[in-house]
């Protein structure tokens, strides 16, 4: 259902869709992603259509160099984007990262709150304009598109945010981009933040002002639609909101919103395509280990279950009664495509095909030898489990430690015993162990297998699928030293996806660590 609209509404505005998941979602604690696993991101979000891809922060470190040069180099359709501080060396880091992209765009950015000039920057008003003003030009000799951010804008005065952003449009900016940082505002001031630039600002039609909300009072998404409303045209989005402390504005939350009350936004629409969002939001939450709220809005796993009977009812007889949007348009209809064992390869490869979902040849036959395995346990394999399958069959390829056979059994008193095997390189090593429970029995044979001593500080069980046969996902974190390492592992049995889980964490830590050398014992119980 929508409030009339179409697609691009008559006397409608586009409203620019810049995804920060590869750099400010990324800064979600824990969310560390790799190399590949950012490309793998960043093809999934030109398939949904984002405008903008902001792919990282290149002066942060030479990893963040290289993730944003590679993408610069692969993504063709999204503008790509580096963040840089507004000083000359981040600039040229971000240059160079950004270089091999077809349409590249530095970001620069300085605070200009009161607060954080004289207790971060140290800094007078006027040394910032001068900054701004050097920074801008020295982004423009590299780039045409520059987008310049005020960080902590919200809590800025007005005037001196008004100077600021005129220096930049003087100085070439052509996105002037509005942080919420510290997720301070509200919709009503947001609104009047925005018209008050507009008013204000000599050229700044030449412009499209940016809005970017932090979620720290719940308000992102309300704040950004508040924006859109007053005239801001681009929205920095993250997927399934993930980022910074409570997280950035969620990319669904906004697009869903524009498409079904579009007319409360002027008739505002995203070139968003719509049926990639469920499955975007799993590539995210699997690869980043940041599991998605059940009852998150358009992505949770309950967005559109209908519990209660009256509720139930309405939707046998007129599926409007109780949804406001059809689910199908968000991506859900992959829960739908339902495989059986009797499918054939061609049918798994239209399946794949159908799911956007590409593997190379000997990776399909691994994934589908893994379906049929499923298909014996699962009634009804859907597009969700084939999706969490080649995410976790690319995740078991990349990884340096291999589950080889696992036993956990549970005595009275819930003590448990476990024994494990496990592979690198060819070299197999055994690991046995009690515990409080079969997960903790398991967890502790791999630690006797691996031997590197961690911590875990995070531990989270999701189902793929509704149903009491649905495949588990679990997702961890360790912490090594100082160092986090997060894995994900899937199988029907929610033992055996945490310790596929356990150990993809700690094989990341081996692939980090190549000198490791496994501790365990080189022969196990069962051989
Ligand atoms: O929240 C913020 O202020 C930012 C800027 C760097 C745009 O992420
Ligand atoms: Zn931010």
């Amino acid at each position: 259902m929508s409030d009339g609209e179409s697609n691009v509404p008559e006397n409608g505005h586009r409203v620019i869709v810049f995804d920060t998941t590869l750099r400010d979602g990324e800064q979600s604690p824990g969310a560390t992603l790799t190399a590949d696993e950012k490309l793998e991101v960043a093809d999934a979000l030109v398939a949904l259509n984002v405008d903008v891809i902001e792919a990282g922060f290149p002066a942060a470190s030479p990893g963040d160099f290289e993730a944003v040069r590679a993408i610069a180099s692969r993504v063709r359709g999204a503008t790509v984007a580096g963040l840089a501080r507004a000083n000359a060396g981040d600039i040229e880091r971000a240059a160079q990262a950004v270089k091999p992209a077809a349409s590249p765009r530095i970001h620069t950015f300085i605070a200009t709150s009161d607060i954080h000039l004289k207790h971060k920057l140290r800094m007078t008003r006027d040394d910032v304009l001068e900054r701004v003003a050097t920074s801008v030009a020295l982004a423009k000799s590299f780039v045409s598109d520059v987008e310049f951010s005020c960080e902590d804008a919200t809590r800025t005065d007005h005037d001196f945010l008004v100077k600021v952003f005129q220096v930049a449009i003087d100085a070439g900016a052509t996105t002037l981009n509005v942080p919420d940082t510290v997720g301070y505002s509200t919709p009503g001031e947001m609104a009047h933040l925005i018209e008050y630039l507009r008013a204000n600002l000599d050229r700044v039609d030449d412009c499209i002002i940016s809005v970017h909300c932090h979620d720290d009072l719940g308000m992102a998404t309300a704040n950004t639609l508040s924006a859109v409303r007053a005239g801001a045209r681009q929205v920095e989005v993250t997927m399934n909101g993930i980022g910074e402390r409570a997280g950035n504005t969620s990319l669904e939350e906004v697009v869903m919103a524009l498409a079904t009350r579009s007319r409360q936004f002027g008739g505002a629409a995203t070139r968003i395509e719509r049926s990639r969002l469920v499955p975007t939001s799993r590539l995210v939450s699997t690869l980043t280990g940041v599991a998605v709220q059940v009852n998150k809005a358009i992505v949770g796993a309950n967005a559109f279950a209908h519990e209660a009977g009256i509720h139930q009812d309405g939707m046998l007889k007129e599926r409007t009664t109780y949804e406001i949007m059809d689910p199908t348009d968000v991506g859900w209809e992959g829960t739908r495509l339902v495989l059986g064992k009797h499918s054939g390869r061609a049918g798994f490869r239209n399946a794949l095909n159908e799911l956007g979902l590409k593997l190379p040849d000997d990776g399909v036959d691994q994934v589908y030898r893994r379906f049929l395995e499923l298909a014996d346990r699962k009634k009804n394999v859907t597009g969700a489990d084939i999706a969490a399958l080649v995410s976790d069959e690319r995740a078991v390829e990349g990884s340096e430690l291999h589950l080889v056979r696992w036993n956990a059994s549970i005595g009275s008193g819930g003590s448990a015993t476990a024994s494990i095997v496990i592979e690198r390189d060819g070299i197999e090593s055994a690991g046995d162990a009690e515990g409080n429970g079969p997960v903790n029995a398991l967890f502790a044979a791999i630690d006797a297998a691996v031997g590197v001593e961690n911590e875990l500080t995070y531990y989270h069980v999701e189902a793929v699928t509704p149903g009491e046969d649905a495949q588990g996902q679990v997702h961890v974190r360790i912490k090594v030293d100082t160092e986090m390492f997060t894995g994900h592992g899937l199988a029907t049995d929610i033992v055996e996806a945490s310790a596929r889980a356990y150990l993809a964490a700690l094989g990341q830590y081996v692939r980090h660590r190549p000198d490791t050398v496994l501790m365990g014992s080189s022969t196990s119980r069962w051989s």
